[in-house]
């Protein structure tokens, strides 16, 4: 694969092997960071973060990894301080902000918007969140996570909790597992449920999937909870039938696997007790830390930067 002024827009366009590669190369600079705290691999570069939506992991993460390379960092975090707030198109604002940066990671509401975007731009485009649609590095850092944590991917029981059907870390999560020996069981109610599209996409590639809406964490290696997205529902009442659906405490824990671990790409409402935080299960605030390494990978391969 060619990573120079790639636009990493869903991981749909990657391959296994690509997929691998970056999870190999995010953990040669995950030890160069314990080793060092900065690097010069990104010295005069620079990132813009266009935020058209509310983030703190990947935007703060982003940045952090940009600066820990040597580079530095513009944008804004709020489409209201932008001009967007005159009426300027993404298009337009992604001509400019090309002509300013190296790269760009954009995250806005609307689903195929870092597509559109990469059409506009002469530098690489990553999609920090594309409404449900896709949040391709969030898979990435969850798969590096799954992989340190159990070495290989491949024969895994993966359960996915929570909102299926609005949530983009999901979407992305599983087409990516798709590329994997894994088994996954959808857990949700049922208005929530994973698209039908993903779900056959899986079958399709021999992948068993099961799906239920009763709370059974048993038999699995991984259990990765969602939040119930409530920014993306068209009916504010159909929010609050489903909101509390799901809440993992220690009693939800009872009968699981010893090494199993529960991830969330975060942030978390109140599908997760913070009693949980302190079982030797709860993996999600180190998954949130795992976006370091893993976006100083996919800054230096799309900037062309070699580091290993
Ligand atoms: N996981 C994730 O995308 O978090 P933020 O919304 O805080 O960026």
């Amino acid at each position: 694969m060619r990573w120079t002024k790639k636009h990493i827009i869903s991981i749909n366009d990657f391959s296994r092997d690509e997929i691998d590669f970056v999870l190999e190369k995010s953990g040669i600079l995950e030890k160069k960071l314990v080793s060092s705290s900065t690097s010069s691999l990104m010295n005069g570069k620079i990132l813009a973060n266009l935020f058209f939506e509310p983030s703190t992991r990947t935007r703060m993460s982003f940045e952090a990894a940009m600066k820990r390379l040597g580079g530095i960092t513009i944008g804004f975090d709020h489409p209201g301080i932008s001009s967007e707030a005159k009426g300027e198109t993404i298009a337009d604002t992604v001509r400019i902000v090309s002509g300013y940066a190296d790269v760009i990671v954009i995250r806005h509401p609307i689903e195929g918007s870092a597509r559109l975007a990469s059409e506009y731009s002469d530098v690489p485009i990553i999609n920090g969140g594309d409404g449900a649609n896709q949040h391709p590095t969030q898979t990435l850092l969850d798969l590096y996570t799954i992989k340190k944590e159990f070495k290989s991917i491949d024969g895994l029981d993966i359960c996915i909790v929570g909102d299926l059907k609005y949530g983009r870390t999901v979407h992305s999560l599983t087409s990516a597992l798709g590329n994997y020996d894994v088994r996954i069981r959808f857990i949700s109610p049922r208005e929530l449920r994973a698209p039908r599209q993903i779900v056959k996409n899986l079958s399709d590639r021999g992948i068993e999937v099961k799906e239920t809406t009763k709370l059974n964490l048993k038999n699995s290696d991984v259990i990765y909870v969602t939040r119930i997205q409530k920014e993306r529902f068209p009916d504010p009442q159909e929010y609050e039938r489903v909101k509390g659906a799901f809440v993992l405490n220690l009693n939800s824990l009872e009968g699981i696997r010893e090494n199993a671990i529960i991830m969330h790409p975060l942030p978390r409402v109140s599908e997760i007790s913070p009693d949980i935080d302190a079982t030797k299960h709860a993996r999600y605030f180190e998954q949130a830390k795992n976006g370091i390494p893993v976006r100083m990978a996919l800054l230096c391969l799309v900037c062309g930067i070699k580091f290993w």
